[in-house]
C-alpha cells in the first residue's frame, strides 16, 4: 500500500476546515484550497479556534496545537496542490456541474495512484467517478458535522471503486481516528436516508401544529436519548441542505414518501436557513 502523507482538501467551509484540521492533528501534512484567500484565512481562524477547545478541555497541548497548524498550509491554486497529495478530498458545495469540474482539474494533474473522495451528503459517486479516468480510484469519505468530535466516515463505494482504494481509504480512516463504516452508492447513503426522513417529518408535525418546534425536540431528546431534537440539528445542518438533500432522495428513489415537507421549502424559499442565517426553527445571535 502507498505510505499516504500528504492529504489535499478542497474546499474550507465547515466540513472542509474540520477535515483539514483532524488529517493535520494526526500527523498528516494538509493543503487547504479554496477560490479566495479571505475563505482560507477564516478557516484557519476557524481551526484554531475549534484547536483551542480541544486544549480546554486537556485533549491536546498547546505544542500539539502548534504542530497541527502548521502542518496546514493553505493554497489558491488546485492543480498545484492536487499534484502532490496522495489522497485529495473535495468538500465544495453540492453542485454536480462544480463538483465535475474540480474533479477533472484534480484528475489531471494529481499523481497517477492519488485517491479521489468527495465529502458529499447527497450526489452519486459513481457519476463523479465517471467523469474521471481513474474511476476505480474514486470513493465517498462523508464525515459528520462537527467533524472533530463525530467518529463516524461514512465510506461510500461507487460502483468502479476497486477493493484496494477501499482499503487504503479505511485505514486512513482509522489512523486518523474515526470509525469507517462500507456503503454502497445509493441516493443519501444511510446517514441521510434514515437521519432526512426524520427531519422531514419532524417539520411535517410542526406544519400540521401537532406540537411546537420545542415540544418535538424534547420528546427526541428525552425519550430518545438524541443529543440534539431534530429540528435544532436541522437548524444546525442548514434547512437549504436538508432540502436538496430530500430532493435527491426524492428523485433519486422516485418515490413520496421522500417528499419534501411545504413548510421546509417555505422556509428555505424565505432565507430561514437555520443558524447560519440567524433565523430557522430557532433564532440565533
Ligand atoms: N471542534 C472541536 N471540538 C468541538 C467542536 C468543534 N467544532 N464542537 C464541539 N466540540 C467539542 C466540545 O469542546 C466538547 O468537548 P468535550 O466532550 O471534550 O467536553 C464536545 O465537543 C461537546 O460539545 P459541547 O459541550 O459544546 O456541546 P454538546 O455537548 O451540546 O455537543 C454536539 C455538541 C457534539 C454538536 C452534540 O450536540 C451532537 O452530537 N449533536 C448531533 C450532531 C450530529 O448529529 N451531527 C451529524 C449531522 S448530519 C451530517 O453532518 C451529515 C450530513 O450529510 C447532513
Amino acid at each position: 500500500m502507498m505510505a499516504t502523507t500528504h492529504i489535499c482538501v478542497v474546499g474550507s467551509g465547515t466540513m472542509g476546515n474540520g477535515i483539514a484540521h483532524v488529517f493535520a492533528q494526526h500527523g498528516y501534512s494538509v493543503s487547504l484550497v479554496d477560490v479566495k484567500q479571505e475563505f482560507l484565512d477564516r478557516a484557519v481562524k476557524t481551526i484554531s479556534g475549534n484547536l483551542d477547545r480541544q486544549v480546554k478541555k486537556g485533549a491536546l497541548t498547546e505544542a500539539q496545537k502548534s504542530e497541527t497548524l502548521a502542518a496546514i498550509s493553505v493554497s489558491t491554486d488546485l492543480a498545484a496542490a492536487s499534484a502532490e497529495a496522495d489522497l485529495i478530498i473535495e468538500v465544495v458545495s453540492e453542485n454536480l456541474a462544480l463538483k465535475k469540474q474540480i474533479f477533472q482539474t484534480i484528475d489531471a494533474n494529481a499523481k497517477p495512484e492519488a485517491i479521489i473522495a468527495s465529502n458529499t451528503s447527497s450526489i452519486s459517486i459513481t457519476t463523479l467517478a465517471a467523469s474521471t479516468t481513474r474511476a476505480a480510484k474514486v470513493i465517498g469519505m462523508h464525515f459528520m458535522n462537527p467533524v472533530p468530535v463525530m467518529k463516524l466516515v461514512e465510506v461510500i463505494r461507487a460502483l468502479q471503486t476497486s477493493d484496494e482504494t477501499y482499503r487504503q481509504v479505511e485505514a486512513l480512516t482509522k489512523a486518523i481516528g474515526k470509525v469507517p463504516v462500507s456503503v454502497n452508492d445509493y441516493p443519501g447513503f444511510i446517514s441521510n436516508r434514515i437521519l432526512m426522513p426524520m427531519i422531514n417529518e419532524a417539520i411535517q408535525c410542526v406544519y400540521e401544529g401537532v406540537a411546537t418546534a420545542e415540544a418535538i425536540d424534547e420528546i427526541m431528546k428525552l425519550g430518545m436519548a438524541h443529543p440534539m431534537g431534530p429540528l435544532a440539528l436541522a437548524d444546525f445542518i442548514g434547512l437549504d441542505i436538508c432540502l436538496a438533500i430530500m430532493n435527491v432522495l426524492s428523485e433519486g428513489f422516485d418515490d413520496s414518501k421522500y417528499r419534501p415537507s411545504p413548510l421546509l421549502k417555505k422556509m428555505v424559499a424565505a432565507g430561514f436557513l437555520g443558524r447560519k442565517s440567524g433565523k430557522g426553527f430557532y433564532k440565533y445571535d
